[in-house]
């Protein structure tokens, strides 16, 4: 039993440290006259991390297209569509993602594609990426674990190794 929980902990502990949700855009946010190849280039995405986009929904939107939507701002044939104004989408498989805004937008600009890496880091790296600016941990996980997790997460093995 308590072994139980301790094995949750651990692996509940080991994913916040891995997961980083990428904010579009940065503090410029989802809006028209932003160069979003600039910013996916200067970001480092692994499959389960987020991608999140935050707009006026009065005025935009996120869809997910295919390559082809993405060059030609095509909206037919989506792969997905969200709306909130506030919306985290999870990465979870390595490959290139399109994503573009499907009310006027896109010929403005506002279209993002971003490749995501198969594999998180290692704990340490993850750690240093989790703290470098422009990405913050996803909202889902309680924050506040620090490299400190790291080693909590090694305790919890050898622990569960002792017993
Ligand atoms: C964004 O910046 C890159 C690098 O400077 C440039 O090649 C590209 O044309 C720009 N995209 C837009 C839409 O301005
Ligand atoms: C958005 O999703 C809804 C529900 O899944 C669907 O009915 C609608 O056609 C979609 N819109 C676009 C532009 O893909
Ligand atoms: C890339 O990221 C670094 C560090 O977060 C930041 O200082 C720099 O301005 C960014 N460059 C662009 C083009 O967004």
């Amino acid at each position: 039993m308590a072994l139980r929980v301790l094995l949750f902990l651990a692996a509940a502990i080991s994913n916040t440290v891995s997961t980083t949700d990428h904010i579009v855009g940065g503090n410029k946010g989802w809006n028209p006259g932003v160069n979003y190849t600039l910013w996916s280039n200067n970001q480092t995405f692994y499959a389960g991390d987020f991608i999140s986009f935050s707009y006026e929904k009065t005025q935009h939107n996120v869809l997910q297209v295919d390559k082809l939507g993405y060059d030609s701002c095509r909206i037919e044939g989506a792969l997905g569509n969200w709306s909130s104004g506030k919306d985290f989408i999870l990465l979870d498989k390595s490959k290139r993602y399109y994503f573009i805004c499907g009310i006027g937008g896109c010929s403005n600009g506002m279209k993002v594609s971003v490749l995501v890496h198969p594999l998180a880091p290692p704990p340490m790296s993850a750690v240093s990426a989790v703290h470098s600016s422009e990405k913050s941990v996803a909202p889902v996980i309680v924050g506040g674990f620090g490299s400190s997790s790291v080693v909590l997460v090694r305790l919890m093995i050898y622990v569960y190794y002792w017993i």
